[in-house]
């Protein structure tokens, strides 16, 4: 994780992010909400400087990670249900372990996740560009292809 507290881990001076960093998706620690504001077993969607994400509060600690499914794009946080740290997609059944990032049940594919800390009462996430599924993967197997075979 980066200190950005010591000066070690201090990013560099504005003057030498490239021309295409400058904008909205200059790396940083954002903000999200304060410690006390997700219940626990429960999720949460922002959006943070024009990026959807869910916040979850798996008891031992938050995860946020892209608002939709990583199998269909279900939108996670209004069906997806977390009991006992497991997020759980109700679509498919697709599950997560959100303290270890185990796959459960017939998951096939990572939960992604950015980087969070909590700190003075808040927690925040590490957002430097917006995680996206590649969803047109299934589509290029040829295992999947039922005409195909021959
Ligand atoms: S869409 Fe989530 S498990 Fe299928």
């Amino acid at each position: 994780m980066a200190d950005l507290t010591s000066g070690k881990g201090k990013p560099p001076a504005l003057s030498t992010y490239s021309a295409s960093q400058i904008g909205t998706n200059i790396m940083s620690w954002k903000r999200i909400c304060g410690s006390g504001d997700i219940a626990v077993n429960s999720l949460e969607k922002f959006n943070v400087d024009g990026i959807d994400i869910v916040v979850a509060n798996y008891g031992d600690g938050f995860r946020a990670f892209p608002p939709v499914c990583p199998h269909m794009e279900e939108p996670l946080a209004e069906t997806g249900v977390l009991v006992r740290c497991v997020l759980t997609c109700t679509k498919h059944l697709w599950a997560w372990d959100l303290k270890t990032l185990e796959l459960r049940g017939p998951a096939e594919k990572p939960l992604k996740t950015y980087e969070m800390k909590e700190e003075g009462g808040d927690i925040f996430a590490f957002i430097d560009q917006e995680l996206v599924y590649d969803f047109d993967e299934e589509a290029d197997d040829p295992d999947d292809d039922f005409f195909s075979k021959s």
